[in-house]
């Protein structure tokens, strides 16, 4: 029995613990019970009955604390009716106050409810679940829309993530600041929203003999047609409620031309919400962008509501038939007859490319859609499916999340973005401890993988990875993603050792790795993509790519590639001399942004040429002096090019920084940004419990009601708080040797803890400072040893091991086992 033999018995331990918990639902803890939503709530007794009522007690708020995800459920022990109640759901409470909530999200179909507002017709005492899963919220609304009674005995979620008590798991931090204890949560509490088991998310179409069952949602696209383009798409639908919806010139992310048919709106099945200047009955309704409505980033352009010359009924087929011709005329025909011919360019849409077509009616509606042909222009039959067999669900992107993967937000965009997982690839072993969360993303970001290396920058959890490989944009945007895809495995490696899976996936990475050399400049060894963190030929890029292979080498190592090690070791080497050769500036102190734009610098320009080796330490020094002119409250704004009122602060980037600021030693960048950016997420206000995707000048979240606020990739605080202030690393792969190096100056802290769980048990240290000494009890598990390292400059007496003096000074080895360890300060 090795070591990894006895990895897999603490892993199924530490699993089991944690299923154990995901059964319990998620409850709210508080709750207010009014005319409108009231961020004033009382605590909710366990069992306690609340009833609403017309009048005065029309609306229920409900305040679950922290960020929470499943399918809502409730359970009513009385209702005088029926009745028809409208619940919302968001991550901050002001959500509650608009229409849509915080949503609508049309970005893609996440095997979740598009819609923050969903409406029930409540005829008996039971329980009540809703078909849709719900990202993520603390909030939560229920509103008695008719006349009538009702009395709630019980409401929560059911869980689609783990439900995990944050105070207890598998790796853990503590500290003498309750503000920093609080702040490590974020991030573990986003990952646990954001990460989920394979399966566990549900598809969002029902397949029946009669077609797709399909209600209120983002129009799901066929990865068949991506590249057509002047095709009329022709099917039947039948209206369930309210209408059916549709597009075309679709891609599989992105905007296209959205339609929606609404029937007469009976008042049997009609919401009396029903928003019927949005869906006018017997009417057409045409939009071209990502939905119907704005909603921040994702705009929308409504072309109108066209009123069909007949009655719409429910429950009755109708064949439909939509045709798109030179990327504007768009005609539509019910049964035969032509309802609406109209050029988009009159209606101001710009010219549509090619795209494919999708089926999702509007909030609250629901549909079926069968037996879908589409022609080209000349009549040829392109495509046809009868919508009545399972592979539907794979071929629109709705079938159940086939990995255990981790999604870039708990809400939104419910992709799984491969650029965000750096930072939740460094949480995960800090908190969960979930490395099956961390495997299933690269593996399922590998099944994109295409001929030239490259992987999928974001893939939608409900398609097979491999239907994507066709679809160019998802591989030639955001090029450097692929560098923090690559830096994710690497440093999953570093912190779990996990040879074996390693092995396995190495020459898949391989491959990434020869297509990224291979945007090496040959003549000035810069890199020659851009993106996300930076300018191609620029500093951030080419520091992030010496750092993923100085960490591929350390993989190679371990693998006894020693060819590998050997060629990226020297390729890194070269690539970092280039830098310092080009990119250096002597008469602005810092890291230009690029070749091209010598006088300007970022945030990321700054942290990779720290993190990757690049900068030494006087270069290091003076280019953490330049971020002076890049701060604002509550963090620093990306390039000294923005403009400062129009900056909203990434918790991201400043999380790459925040890094970098403690391979540095620069604790004072460190605890700005830990007191003023990550301290601004706590803010009962907006609060969620967990990190936030953007947070702007005013302290508020950066995009409004949009942003995210469970994205783990705003999490960096939560493993630089156990990495570098409780200070436990590993020096090689996995912790075999590890690497103590307490925060015992900087940041006001008496003292801090923290136990990572490793694949050879649980290591663990906690410090404390008095009366000019620093006593540690570090405990290590069998078959890992490591060392104490006090930061330079610190003066030590006297060292004693275990009541033992010792001769050495500021720094300490020790061997597995508990060992007390005394510095006696001079
Ligand atoms: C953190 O430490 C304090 C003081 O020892 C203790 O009361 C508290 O329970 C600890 N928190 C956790 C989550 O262990
Ligand atoms: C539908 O309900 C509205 C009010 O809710 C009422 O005015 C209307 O007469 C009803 N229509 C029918 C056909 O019952
Ligand atoms: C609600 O249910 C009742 C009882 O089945 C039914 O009569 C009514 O038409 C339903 N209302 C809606 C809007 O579906
Ligand atoms: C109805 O939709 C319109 C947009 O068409 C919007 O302005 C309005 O706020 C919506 N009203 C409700 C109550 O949803
Ligand atoms: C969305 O906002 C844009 C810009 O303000 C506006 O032109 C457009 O009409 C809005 N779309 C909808 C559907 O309200
Ligand atoms: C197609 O669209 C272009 C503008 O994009 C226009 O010039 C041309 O006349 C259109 N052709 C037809 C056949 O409508
Ligand atoms: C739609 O209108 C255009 C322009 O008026 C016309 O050329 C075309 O034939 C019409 N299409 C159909 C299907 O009637
Ligand atoms: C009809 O159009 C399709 C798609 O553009 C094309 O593949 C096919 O060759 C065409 N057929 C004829 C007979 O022109
Ligand atoms: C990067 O620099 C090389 C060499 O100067 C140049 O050929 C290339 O066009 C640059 N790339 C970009 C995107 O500017
Ligand atoms: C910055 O770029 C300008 C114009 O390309 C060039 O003249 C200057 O020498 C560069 N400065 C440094 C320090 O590289
Ligand atoms: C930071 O401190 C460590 C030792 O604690 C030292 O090795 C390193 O050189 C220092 N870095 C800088 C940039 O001063
Ligand atoms: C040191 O830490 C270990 C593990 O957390 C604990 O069992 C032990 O009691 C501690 N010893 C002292 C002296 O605090």
């Amino acid at each position: 029995m090795g070591f990894h033999k006895y990895w897999s018995l603490l892993l199924v331990s530490s699993l089991l613990t944690v299923c154990n918990a995901s059964k319990s639902n998620f409850s709210p803890q508080r709750y207010h019970v009014g005319t409108n939503p009231s961020i004033s709530t009382e605590a909710l007794r366990r069992g306690q009955s609340i009833t609403l009522s017309p009048e005065e007690s029309p609306l229920l708020t409900l305040d679950y604390g922290s960020e929470v995800a499943g399918f809502p459920y409730f359970q009513v022990s009385q209702v005088d009716g029926p009745v028809q109640l409208e619940v919302k759901y968001t991550e901050q409470f002001d959500g509650l106050n608009h229409v849509w909530a915080d949503g609508p999200y049309y970005m893609a179909s996440g095997l979740s409810n598009t819609f923050r507002v969903e409406t029930f017709n409540i005829t008996g005492p039971g329980k009540i679940k809703s078909y849709f899963i719900q990202g993520g919220q603390r909030w939560q609304s229920i509103k008695l829309l008719t006349k009538g009674h009702i009395t709630f005995k019980e409401f929560g979620f059911i869980p689609t993530i783990d439900h995990v008590d944050l105070d207890d798991l598998p790796s853990t931090f503590n500290s003498s600041n309750p503000k920093y204890n609080a702040i490590w949560k974020l991030g573990a509490n986003a990952v646990t929203a954001a990460c989920f088991d394979a399966n566990s998310q549900t598809s969002t179409w029902d397949i029946t003999a009669d077609g797709a069952y399909i209600r209120g949602q983002k129009p799901a696209i066929s990865a068949a047609g991506n590249s057509f383009s002047d095709y009329t798409l022709s099917f039947s639908s039948k209206i369930v409620r309210g209408g059916t919806g549709w597009s075309i010139s679709q891609p599989l992310i992105g905007e296209g031309i959205l339609l929606l048919l609404v029937s007469n709106l009976p008042n049997a099945t009609s919401f009396v919400n029903t928003n019927r200047t949005l869906t006018p009955p017997n009417s057409i309704v045409v939009a071209s962008g990502w939905g119907f409505v704005n909603q921040t980033t994702l705009d929308s352009q409504a072309v109108g509501s066209f009123p069909i010359p007949f009655e719409i009924q429910e429950e009755k087929w109708y064949d439909i038939s939509t045709t798109l011709l030179n990327g504007s005329q768009l005609s539509v025909t019910i049964q035969g007859s032509q309802v609406l011919n109209i050029s988009l360019a009159d209606y101001g849409v710009s010219d549509q490319s090619a795209g494919s077509w999708g089926f999702g009616p509007y909030q609250d509606q629901i549909a079926l859609v069968r037996n879908v042909n589409v022609h080209a222009k000349n009549g040829t039959l392109l495509y046809h499916n009868d919508m009545e067999h399972s592979d539907v669900l794979s071929e629109y992107g709705v079938q159940p999340n086939t990995k255990a993967v981790c999604l870039d937000g708990a809400k939104r965009d419910r992709l799984v973005w491969m650029g965000d997982f750096f930072h939740t690839s460094r949480i995960i072993p800090v908190s969960t401890s979930r490395w099956d969360h961390v495997r299933g993303t690269l593996d399922y970001l590998l099944e994109t993988q295409i001929s030239t290396g490259q992987l999928n920058i974001a893939p939608q959890i409900g398609y097979n990875p491999s239907s994507l490989k066709s679809i160019p944009t998802f591989y030639d945007g955001l090029e450097d993603y692929q560098v923090l895809g690559l830096l994710a495995f690497t440093g999953y490696f570093q912190r779990s050792g996990d040879i074996d899976w390693v092995r396995g996936v190495w020459p898949s990475f391989k491959k990434q790795i020869s297509w990224m050399i291979n945007q090496i400049d040959k003549e000035t060894r810069l890199v020659g993509l851009g993106g996300f963190i930076g300018d191609a030929n620029g500093t951030a890029i080419s520091a992030a790519v010496v750092q993923s292979l100085k960490e591929a080498a350390t993989v190679a190592d371990a693998l006894q590639d020693s060819n590998s090690a050997k060629k990226y070791r020297k390729i890194a080497g070269e690539v970092s001399k280039a830098i310092n050769a080009r990119l250096w500036n002597p008469e602005t102190s810092v890291y230009s942004h690029s070749i091209s734009s010598n006088t300007s610098y970022g945030v990321l320009d700054i942290a990779f040429a720290i993190t990757s080796g690049v900068a030494n330490g006087k270069r290091a020094t003076a280019s953490l002096t330049k971020l002076a002119s890049l701060k604002l409250a509550p963090g620093y704004k990306d390039i000294s090019t923005t403009s400062d009122s129009s900056a909203d602060i990434s918790p991201n980037t400043n999380g790459f920084l925040l890094g970098a600021a403690m391979v540095a030693n620069d604790t004072s960048t460190a605890k700005y940004l830990l007191d003023n950016l990550w301290g601004a997420m706590l803010n009962d206000r907006y609060a969620s419990g967990a990190s936030w995707e953007y947070v702007g000048q005013n302290l508020s979240p950066g995009l409004s009601l949009f942003t995210s606020l469970s994205h783990p990739w705003g999490g960096a605080a939560t493993y630089v708080l156990t990495e570098h202030i409780a200070g436990i690393r590993p020096a090689t792969p996995g912790y075999k040797s590890w690497l103590i190096q307490p925060a015992v100056e900087g940041f006001g802290l008496d003292w801090a803890s923290a136990k990572v769980m490793t694949r050879y048990g649980p290591l663990s240290v906690k410090w404390e400072v008095m009366d000019k000494k620093v006593h540690l009890n570090v405990t290590a598990p069998q078959g890992t040893s490591g060392k104490i390292q006090l930061p330079i400059g610190y003066k030590t007496k006297t060292v004693t091991v275990d009541g033992i003096a010792t001769s050495e000074k500021n720094e300490v080895f020790l061997k597995s086992g508990t060992s007390i360890v005394t510095f006696q300060l001079s």
